[in-house]
């Protein structure tokens, strides 16, 4: 299959490792011109000279909103108007006192960072792209999500969020060829689950697939819902879990 990727512009945002780098090395292999953005330049550069093709590289914490047309211009000035935006940070703290062990403060930079700055850079870049008549949004989600967790409330509840303003989003910007998307990954080997402790032997037994999946795997179905036949999908959610969802 054809992915029709070849000179898009994209930008993947928290992408000096893990699923963010995976999914920017998957777009240019395919053929993008891609920029990468982390909170650390340096980690950013390091990152981009890890893709074959190249990248460029920036930094921008995703919690800034006052950063976000700072991040678009440069990108813009680099590669050219952003076609694709891949919505990618790190994750926010485990609960694990529970659900109401957390501080209002970590519930306020928690929303800043998986809703608040998402959301800016969507606002900042989805007008060029109706205007243009072509782009692709995927926003980088959790299961947890659609599967809440007591220990990742933080992230199933303003994700939740997220994930609602999208489907709007993606409504209203169909019509003009922009589609909107988001993927909700069950457990990828990368080293937010090592530092989590997510990958016990119990939790992989519980996966259907029997086995974490790779940062690979989901990078794909990234690619995909970026590329041209992934046109008439939008304003869904698709889980890169291993069968792990017990809701259908
Ligand atoms: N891996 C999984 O199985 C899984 C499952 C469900 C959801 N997720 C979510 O998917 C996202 C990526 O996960 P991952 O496993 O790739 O995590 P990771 O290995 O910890 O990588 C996180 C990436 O985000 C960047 N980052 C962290 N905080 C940032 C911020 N405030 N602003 C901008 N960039 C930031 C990091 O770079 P710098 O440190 O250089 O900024 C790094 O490149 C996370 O939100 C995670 O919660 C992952």
């Amino acid at each position: 299959m054809q992915l029709g990727l070849t000179g898009r512009v994209a930008l993947v945002t928290g992408a000096s490792k893990g699923l963010g780098l995976g999914i920017a090395k998957a777009l240019a292999a395919e053929g993008a011109s891609v920029a990468i953005s982390s909170r650390s330049l340096e980690r950013a550069q390091a990152a981009a000279a890890a893709i074959p093709q190249g990248a460029f590289a920036t930094h921008h914490d995703a919690r800034d909103v006052e950063a976000v047309p700072r991040l678009v211009a440069e990108v813009t000035d680099a590669l050219g108007p952003i076609e694709i935006a891949v919505l990618n940070s790190g994750g926010p703290p485990a609960a694990t006192d529970g659900a109401g062990s957390l501080a209002h403060e970590q519930w306020r930079e928690a929303y800043e960072l998986l809703l608040l700055g998402q959301l800016a850079l969507v606002e900042a870049v989805l007008p060029g792209m109706r205007e243009r008549g072509w782009g692709r949004i995927v926003s980088i989600s959790s299961l947890v999500v659609r599967e809440p967790s007591s220990v990742l409330v933080l992230s199933s509840a303003h994700r939740a969020g997220l994930l609602a303003a999208l489907k709007t989003i993606a409504s209203e910007s169909a019509r003009d060829g922009v589609t909107v998307n988001t993927l909700l990954p069950g457990l990828i080997d990368t080293d937010r689950v090592r530092e989590l402790g997510s990958n016990t032997p119990m939790r992989l037994a519980a996966i259907p697939a029997g086995r974490l999946g790779t940062v690979e795997e989901l990078a794909a179905a990234a690619a995909f819902l970026c590329s041209e036949p992934a046109a008439y999908i939008t304003g869904t959610a698709l889980a890169v879990d291993g069968g792990a969802a017990r809701s259908i």
